[in-house]
């Protein structure tokens, strides 16, 4: 048995969710940790493409427990759209369960209001949210004044907390912003038949994981966004308000860190970004433009376009040593072919300093790094078929050993493609 935990180590949107559909296959349960439905993750199986904010990627495996954690914010409009959209297409069979954590919290339509209130105050300094009202969400947790689970289907406690809020919050949208105030009657409704349709997946789902690893189940944790969105170890601001480090994945499920047994970090090969923020590697030229058409680099929430850069092993170095990460899978190679020669940053340069473990702390500073490159000769042939190392050009391979070499961690997979099928597994973290 093992226990699994897979990260994004760049911005976020590194093919997390392909990862996870295929590990899945070898978890018992499929666990999201933190974050919210500001995550995308896009699943192409069989042909068909499946886009999961909230529920984990695991969902489409029959006979699997999927959970969301205590970490998570959970919007339940969103949730349950979601499931019904499973339902509909018959993706939802009667042996899958789903588990809601009784602590998690709620997102609620003042958090989403806030969020985009503050977004327009903000005008050119804003941080380009998703504005799911993830950050107030979770800022509530913080001041301890947030709603779990447990409290929307306790209607007292929901009632006054609601009531409590909302009137905080409207000064806040009314005061502030010279916004339209919420209305906690009409959300205390509509919240209420939120709460009887997902009653039945309320759980104590920190007491399952450890049940099930007792009986020996393998457990696949799944990392939202990426490292350096991280609010403590991310490009701050530019970042989302969870802790995304696979660390997270403890305090976020009710696990003790002593039950991990492998972290998976996911890495693209390139780096693209959606919002603001630093990118020392962006390239705002026609090569830019070719990996965002060809990688089809569009956000699975908002459909911003993402900004896409050369890779940058710096990111991933942090994020190596942030997250204990003990294998690498690659992504979306196959989007590279064609460009002739492919550049990855080593380093940064500010003045007289060079950074190579660690991205500076000050944003001041990091936007004014600049990249310090190695260049490797790229590869024309279509790797898309590819399902061993050694199918692979011979460029395309060194590629892959140069990521090894500059990140200090093996690649334990290679996806050539969106398709489950579509990937090269050396070896498998599970086993
Ligand atoms: P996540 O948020 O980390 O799960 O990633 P997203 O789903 O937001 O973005 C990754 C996108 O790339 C999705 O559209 C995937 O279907 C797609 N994708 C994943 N791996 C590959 C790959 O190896 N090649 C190609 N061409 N597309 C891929
Ligand atoms: P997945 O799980 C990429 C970014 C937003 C914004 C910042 C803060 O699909 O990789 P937030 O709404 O979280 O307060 O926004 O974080 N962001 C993501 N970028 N992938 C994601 O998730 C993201 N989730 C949030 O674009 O810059
Ligand atoms: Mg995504």
């Amino acid at each position: 048995m093992a226990n699994v935990i897979v990260v994004g180590t760049q911005w976020g949107d590194e093919g997390k969710g392909k990862v996870v559909d295929i590990y899945s296959h070898d978890a018992d349960i499929i666990a999201r940790f933190q974050g919210g439905d500001n995550a995308g993750h896009t699943l192409v199986v069989k042909g068909e493409q499946s886009i999961f904010h909230l529920i984990p990627s695991g969902i489409l495996h029959d006979h699997k427990v999927c959970i969301l954690g205590n970490g998570m914010v959970i919007n339940p409009e969103v949730l349950i759209r979601e499931i019904d959209n499973l339902r509909e297409r018959n993706l939802f069979p009667g042996d899958t369960k789903l588990y809601i954590s009784e602590n998690a919290h709620i997102i609620m339509p003042y958090h989403r209001r806030l969020d985009s209130a503050r977004e327009r105050h903000k005008g050119r300094t804003k941080i380009g949210t998703t504005e799911k009202g993830i950050g107030p969400a979770y800022e509530d947790k913080v001041a301890r004044t947030g709603i779990r689970f447990c409290d929307l289907l306790n209607d007292e406690v929901f009632k006054e907390k609601l009531e409590r809020n909302a009137e905080e919050k409207n000064f806040y949208l009314t005061e502030l912003f010279k916004e339209e105030p919420v209305d906690s009657e009409l959300i205390y409704r509509v919240y209420k038949g939120y709460a009887k349709r997902l009653e039945q997946y309320a759980a104590n789902t920190s007491v399952i994981i450890k049940n099930a690893i007792e009986k020996g189940n393998n457990i696949l944790f799944e990392g939202a966004q990426g490292c350096h969105l991280d609010v403590d170890h991310g490009t701050y601001p530019f970042v989302t308000s969870s802790n995304t480090v696979a660390g997270s994945a403890c305090c976020g499920t009710g696990l003790g860190p002593t039950e991990i047994d492998a972290v998976v970090g996911i890495c693209k090969a390139y780096t693209t970004r959606v919002g603001g923020g630093p990118f020392v590697t962006e390239l705002t030229d026609e090569t830019g433009e070719k990996i965002q058409k060809t990688g089809r680099e569009f956000g699975a929430v908002t459909g911003r376009k993402r900004r896409c850069g050369w890779l940058d092993t710096v990111l991933v170095r942090q994020s190596a040593r942030l997250s204990g990460i003990t294998g690498l899978v690659v992504t979306k190679l196959d989007i590279l072919t064609g460009i002739d020669k492919l550049k990855i940053c080593v380093g940064y340069k500010l003045k007289n300093e060079i950074f190579t473990d660690h991205v500076p702390s000050d944003i001041t500073q990091f936007e004014r790094c600049q990249p310090i490159y190695e260049e490797i000769d790229g590869w024309t042939e279509d790797i898309g078929q590819a399902r061993n190392m050694s199918e692979l050009p011979e460029n395309a391979g060194k590629y892959i050993k140069k990521i090894e070499e500059l990140t200090g961690v093996k690649v334990i997979a290679v996806s050539v493609g969106a398709g489950r099928e579509e990937t090269i597994t050396v070896e498998n973290p599970f086993e």
